[in-house]
């Protein structure tokens, strides 16, 4: 992402160039404007970019994808609200000091989720997982394991709810 103060930079000296002229308040405010809307709008990877799998008219917002373990795929239509994270890096726990800091699998826990799913904002999801299509994870829960089709699932851990009804 263009740091913010090149970015400044560059408007001004286009403005001295005479490309364009508008009031310094007036960029600055576009600028905090952009950035703001960016950081709620903007997926971050952590871990090879490659591993995640977006399908067609996902919205995914903010959400952190942590691929240093595993690989995640998000069916058609899927979305989630804010913050949600997807982990599948994980480190050994039995191990100490650098060992733990460093031991950790380069795949093998996969995060699936199918079609039509929404992550409500601050879900977290901890693979490996499934998720199936139509589920709804509600806001700020945890989600490791599978999560059934067309089910409601809340809570830290998330457990099963209900099944969902669907209108016409
Ligand atoms: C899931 C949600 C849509 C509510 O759906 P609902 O069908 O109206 O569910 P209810 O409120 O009847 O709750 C059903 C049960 O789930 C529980 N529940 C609902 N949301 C929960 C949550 N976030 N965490 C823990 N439990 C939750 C309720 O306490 C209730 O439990 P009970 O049956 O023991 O009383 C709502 O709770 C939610 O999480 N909304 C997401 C909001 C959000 O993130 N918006 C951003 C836009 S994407």
């Amino acid at each position: 992402m263009l740091d913010k103060l090149f970015v400044r930079w560059i408007i001004r000296k286009l403005q001295k160039e005479n490309c364009f002229q508008v009031s310094d308040a007036r960029i600055d405010e576009r600028i905090k404007r952009f950035y703001k809307s960016d950081s709620l709008s903007t997926w971050r990877v952590w871990g090879d970019e490659r591993r995640v799998k977006l399908g067609e008219h996902t919205q995914v917002n903010n959400a952190l994808f942590n691929t240093v373990s595993g690989s995640i795929t998000v069916g058609d239509y899927t979305f989630f609200g804010h913050n949600v994270s997807l982990l599948t890096g994980t480190h050994n726990y039995h191990l100490k000091n650098m060992r733990r800091q460093s031991c950790v699998p380069n795949s093998g826990l996969d995060i699936y989720i199918g079609k039509g799913v929404w992550l409500a904002s601050n879900v977290t999801v901890v693979a490996p997982c499934s998720i199936g299509d139509n589920a709804v994870v509600a806001a700020n829960s945890v989600i490791s394991g599978d999560v059934r089709a067309n089910a409601l699932y809340a809570g830290t851990p998330a457990k099963y709810i209900k099944d969902i009804y669907f209108e016409e």
